[in-house]
């Protein structure tokens, strides 16, 4: 029995499955980040436009704690997810209060979506 499956098919799957983490990542970052941060200027967090690829505690304009200007690190999905697990315990004096994300899928989510919106075409 022959069973290929279309190619149009898989690939209709794969980004469906993308979409989703997107969507996620989207309805999370509405609940748990709009509050305080923007893309395209800063609010009571600094503007998550041009994210990607910074190092932390450095957007011009910006008033950052010294324990947020003092962490080496530049964001990334990586580095984003990790961060999101417990910023106050990752980087101990910052001003984002937030307690973090226990679920790793939840934290995966949030950082690409918001790694991705940060170098999008509305941040250029
Ligand atoms: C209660 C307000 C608040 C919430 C909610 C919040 N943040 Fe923040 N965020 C801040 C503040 C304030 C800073 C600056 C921290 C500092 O200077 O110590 C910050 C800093 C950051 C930074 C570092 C940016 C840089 O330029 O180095 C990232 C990344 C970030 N937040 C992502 C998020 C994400 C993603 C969410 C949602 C899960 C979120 N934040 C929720 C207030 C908040």
């Amino acid at each position: 029995m022959n069973i290929r499956v279309p190619m149009f098919i898989v690939m209709a799957s794969l980004c469906i499955i993308a979409m989703a983490n997107a969507d996620e990542g989207e309805t999370l970052f509405h609940i748990q980040c709009i509050g305080c941060h923007h893309f395209g200027s800063h609010a009571v967090g600094p503007d998550l436009c041009g994210l990607a690829g910074r190092k932390a505690g450095t957007a011009t304009g910006y008033s950052y704690s010294r324990a947020m200007q003092d962490y080496s690190v530049r964001w990334n999905k990586d580095s984003l997810e990790y961060y999101l697990e417990s910023p106050m315990t990752i980087v101990p004096g910052t001003k984002m209060g937030i307690i973090g994300f226990d679920d790793k899928h939840d934290r995966e989510a949030l950082a690409n979506y918001v790694i991705e919106r940060s170098r999008s075409r509305e941040c250029l």
